[in-house]
């Protein structure tokens, strides 16, 4: 851990800040149309600005950073400026917590407009001045000697696991908020995770941004009420997938008849069929039970479920690549019978959907189910 830059550590910081910033503007925003807040959001953030952004962020630029430039006689910086900004940033944080109790939304409205100003123009004024000082004055042995410090305050003020949440809870906004991850960036993302040692837990397991080729699934579905993201799942995922296995195992038995003296992974598919069926269907019942409800708002959700349902996504994403093999990547030879290439033709779709269905309840559902964003 000591060989994380802490220069470029403040630099991911403000990153993961000003996302979380953008969603308290939209909620501002909301709250100013409607007069009203909404509590988990705005709670959540409210966490954010306190736990993460002050505390821990600002803790290690007032306590740390300023006090090593300081002693280096970092002339022309405005460290004293930047502290009282950083004492605006508490009261107008308090104001905002005040406005989220009381369900004051003209209130919440202005402390909100007040913290976005202030946040963006001070990490401006830090990445223009402060950063770029810093990374002149401090050697290789004062980085490293920071670098530790840094991950002293922060095991000490938030530890591992508070750390990893407040990551989470600042994906769950941005995904609730149409705002782009900070950590879609691999550079920031490993910075984030790497300091105070925290790894992603079960909560923050959907933290992993999609693979490229899914990467539009979770942003079709920012902003949008969870309850129809849970029916559409139900409808057009969970059932697609049963209802198409259906149709392939009768033509999977004829294909193994035709092929499988030839083609030995075509004699096993048909195992391989009716065991991922099999799974495939215990998993979406007990998911529809008992993860799914809790889209609706009323009920809180069951994190063992959510654990649950991660490991056996785990476990079906096995038992398709084992599918996948017995197939050769679905690709068709040349003389091959219809149904085989129908086969292939199904079961890649069936493969698609399932990653797909994984992604959107991994990076959308579970992330926003278990930080209360409805
Ligand atoms: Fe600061
Ligand atoms: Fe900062
Ligand atoms: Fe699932």
């Amino acid at each position: 851990m000591a060989d994380i830059d802490p220069i470029a550590l403040l630099g991911a910081e403000h990153r993961l800040i000003l996302q979380v910033t953008a969603c308290i503007e939209a909620m501002g925003a909301v709250a100013a149309r409607t007069g009203h807040v909404n509590e988990a959001a705005a709670g959540a953030a409210v966490e954010f600005m306190r736990t993460y952004a002050d505390r821990c962020h600002h803790g290690k630029e007032e306590d740390l950073l300023f006090s090593a430039l300081d002693a280096l006689g970092a002339h022309g910086l405005d460290l004293a400026g930047l502290g009282e900004e950083h004492v605006r940033g508490r009261k107008l944080a308090a104001a905002s917590a005040r406005a989220v109790a009381a369900d004051n939304g003209a209130a919440f409205a202005r402390a909100a407009d007040g913290y976005v100003e202030l946040i963006r123009t001070h990490i401006a004024r830090e990445e223009a001045g402060l950063l770029p000082r810093a990374g002149e004055l401090l050697d290789a042995e004062a980085r490293a000697e920071l670098a530790r410090r840094f991950a002293v305050v922060a095991a000490d003020t938030l530890g591992e696991e508070t750390h990893a949440r407040m990551i989470a809870r600042a994906n769950a906004l941005a995904e609730r908020y149409g705002v782009a991850r900070a950590d879609a960036d691999p550079a920031v993302r490993a910075l984030l995770f790497a300091h105070a040692g925290c790894r992603p837990g079960e909560e923050e397991r959907a933290l992993q941004p999609p693979p490229a080729h899914l990467a539009h699934l979770p942003a079709a579905w920012r902003g949008r009420p969870l309850g129809e993201l849970e029916r559409h799942l139900r409808a057009h995922h969970h059932q697609d997938v049963l209802t198409t296995l259906d149709l392939l195992l009768p033509i999977a038995d004829k294909v193994a008849g035709q092929h499988g003296p030839t083609h030995p992974g075509l004699g096993r598919l048909g195992g391989e069929l009716l065991a991922f069926r099999a799974d495939f269907q215990a998993h979406i019942i007990d998911e529809e039970e008992r993860v799914f409800p809790a889209a609706g708002g009323i009920q809180p959700p069951d994190r063992a479920a959510v654990s649950a349902s991660l490991r056996e996504h785990a476990a079906l994403g096995e038992r398709m690549a084992r599918i996948r093999a017995c197939c050769d990547g679905y690709q068709p030879w040349e003389g091959c019978s219809g149904n085989l290439r129908t086969l292939y033709h199904g079961l890649e779709s069936v493969d698609h959907r399932l990653g797909e269905t994984v992604h959107l309840e991994q990076d959308v559902l579970f992330p926003r189910l278990l930080s209360g964003l409805v």
